[in-house]
């Protein structure tokens, strides 16, 4: 009987691997573009024609190749940047395998063109759809030049696959506005069918992501710079969606400066984004993790944007760690503000009892008509704790008002300003040194209240107020039987309820930061929410949407007049507190409206 098992020849073999490695134009562009980048180019131009699917040409001034070299840039399983299996598990290269340029070739009509630095003339070498030509002489600058003409042409079923032009070229943009990401003090361009796209001077990271998304990532930024081990390290800018102008969506990850789609880090920052972040919001972020090489597999997906960690728990906590904690603070990075955050941020020391005013406050306050004791007094204090509910001192701060006396070039505003007015009984207007803000105070208060209640619970202390009377309410057998599973928990959170009936229940005592005159509603949501829950365990995870339950409940309602030492008390307590820039579904507190802004929207100086 006749053989029927044959090897397959190797132009077929490429062609077969093509299918994996060469999904579209841009698989084609992105391996060209990092054959670039590691041959140490400085400068990269690409020009595309019809989405890349006539056209792919990338132009760089990196290292070049030799004549002797350039049959083996497109025979699979050839390759500069891998020696020893060693290798292997210590990639520092974004290619490896030698098999990016071989898949092109086999499919298209390539040219790859090279001088080296040092040789004085530079030679070409093409393959017409895997039939490749004799290496010839060529003119060219020091560096390499390869031209993808009519991919697929060949393969007309791929062909087929391929989406329209306008599809194929925002693909091909993507995967450029990557590598520009990834490599910012490289000089990029992209044209499109003639047309200038892009024209990047070598820049620093947040210049690049500016120039590439717009304008609103330069200015509202929180920076990462984390240590999680001797050799890992992340690095980058999140964003808050709230405070993009634009509405794009920027998700960008490089592990070892290679862009990669992994499960592990997206949950991460899925969850590092947890509490400050819309339902209907995205996380925005450019970040750079760089581990130690053999603790990260990179081989495997024909596309190398997968890879593996040896050790995926230790990346995932180390990532949302980092994240939790550069949004945590208190304002978006914000060239105006941010010199008076650091600088003037109100600190506890310049309470009552201490003579000195802060500077901002000098003349204007002994001035106004506020003494030490008013308009606060006793009764005064009283107000101010059942605003807050939690023993606070007050600011001199607080007491500051502008008025037709106030010196607007010497006061020192703080960063959210000095109240001017209360809207519609819903926003605070605050007035800055170059503009105004407008704060949501239900929104506000209702963060001030559940990072208290965190960090309370933190340390194990949930303070809690006794009732005058205890409040008997009448209650479902569900909620009955969660107040008997879940007492201990409840009392953590600052309740102490007794069962006093079949469907009876009767509050002693609730959280102290808590409204007495709601506690009612809210032990029954409460309640509502562990039942729902269950185990005790799930509760445990769950804390964060308890302690924001309770915070809904008792932050300041629509409708409530307050005065400006309140709204000042406000605002103060926001520059204090962690994430108070979200509300606790992760809608923005507060918006600033600059001069400027208002300068624009009256044409005023056009
Ligand atoms: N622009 C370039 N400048 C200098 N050398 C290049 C360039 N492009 C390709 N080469 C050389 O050609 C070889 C083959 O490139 P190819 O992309 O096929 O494989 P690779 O980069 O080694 O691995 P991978 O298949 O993972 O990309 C490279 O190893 C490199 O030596
Ligand atoms: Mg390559």
């Amino acid at each position: 009987m006749a053989n029927k098992i044959h090897k397959l020849a190797d132009n077929l073999v490429n062609r077969i691997c093509a299918g994996e490695v060469v999904e579209r134009p841009s698989s084609a562009l992105k391996e060209i573009l990092e054959n670039s980048l590691d041959a140490g180019a400085s400068q990269v131009s690409v020009e595309l024609v019809a989405g890349g699917c006539k056209l792919i040409k990338v132009t760089d001034n990196g290292s070049g190749i030799s004549a002797e070299d350039l049959p083996l840039t497109i025979e699979r399983h050839a390759t500069s940047k891998l020696i020893t299996e060693d290798d292997l598990y210590a990639i520092k290269t974004l290619g490896f395998r030698g098999e990016g340029l071989a898949s092109i070739a086999s499919v298209s009509w390539f040219t790859l063109s090279s001088k080296e630095q040092t040789a004085s003339i530079g030679y070409q070498i093409s393959s017409q759809f895997g039939e490749i030509q004799e290496v010839r002489p060529a003119s060219l600058n020091s560096g390499t030049i390869v031209e993808v003409a009519d991919l697929y042409h060949n393969i007309p079923a791929r062909k087929k696959f391929l989406k329209t032009e306008g599809t194929e070229f925002s693909h091909c943009k993507s995967i450029f506005e990557r590598l520009a990401i990834s490599n910012p003090e490289v000089a990029y361009k992209l044209t499109h069918n003639g047309k200038e796209i892009y024209n990047l001077p070598s820049s620093d990271l947040i210049s690049r992501i500016s120039s590439l998304f717009g304008s609103s990532y330069q200015e509202k930024f929180f920076t990462i710079t984390e240590v999680g081990g001797e050799e890992l390290y992340l690095s980058g800018y999140v964003y808050h969606q709230a405070y993009l102008a634009q509405n794009k969506n920027v998700q960008l990850c490089f592990v070892n400066g290679r862009f990669v789609r992994d499960k592990v880090i997206q949950n991460a920052i899925r969850q590092g984004f947890s509490g400050v972040l819309h339902h209907e919001h995205s996380p925005n972020y450019v970040l750079f993790i760089n581990i130690a090489p053999n603790d990260v597999d990179v081989n495997v997906h024909p596309s190398k944007s997968e890879v593996r960690f040896k050790d995926s728990n230790l990346i995932h906590s180390f990532i949302s760690r980092s994240l939790k904690k550069a949004l945590a603070t208190n304002f978006v990075n914000d060239e105006q503000n941010s010199s008076h955050i650091s600088s003037t941020a109100i600190t506890p020391e310049s309470d009552l009892a201490i003579p000195l005013a802060p500077s901002w406050a000098n003349n204007q306050f002994s001035q106004s008509s506020h003494s030490s004791t008013e308009p606060w007094g006793t009764a005064g204090q009283h107000a101010f704790d059942a605003f807050y509910r939690k023993p606070t001192t007050i600011n001199n701060n607080d007491l500051f008002t502008l008025d037709e006396s106030t010196d607007h070039q010497n006061t020192t505003y703080p960063p959210l300003g000095f109240a001017i007015a209360q809207l519609q009984g819903i926003y605070i207007l605050s007035q800055t040194r170059d503009g105004l803000i407008v704060v949501d105070m239900h929104a506000a208060h209702e963060r001030i209240i559940l990072e208290n209640l965190k960090t309370q619970l933190g340390q194990n202390t949930i303070a809690s107020q006794q009732l005058l009377m205890p409040l008997a309410i009448n209650v479902t057998s569900t909620i009955i039987e969660a107040l008997h599973q879940h007492k201990h928990e409840l009392s953590l959170l600052g309740f102490e309820i007794d069962i006093i009936g079949e469907t009876m229940l009767a509050i002693r005592s609730i959280p102290l930061l808590l409204d007495d005159g709601k506690a009612e509603q809210l032990v029954h949501d409460v309640l509502m929410e562990i039942a729902n829950f269950g185990s005790a365990n799930v509760i445990l995870s769950h804390q964060e949407e308890i302690l924001s339950t309770m915070a809904c409940h008792s932050a300041v309602r629509a409708n409530r007049q307050l005065s400006t030492p309140e709204m000042n008390a406000l605002l103060r307590e926001m520059e204090q507190t962690e994430r108070a820039n979200y509300c606790n579904h992760g809608r923005p507190t507060w918006f600033k409206l600059t001069m400027n802004d208002l300068d624009g929207l009256f044409m005023r100086g056009k």
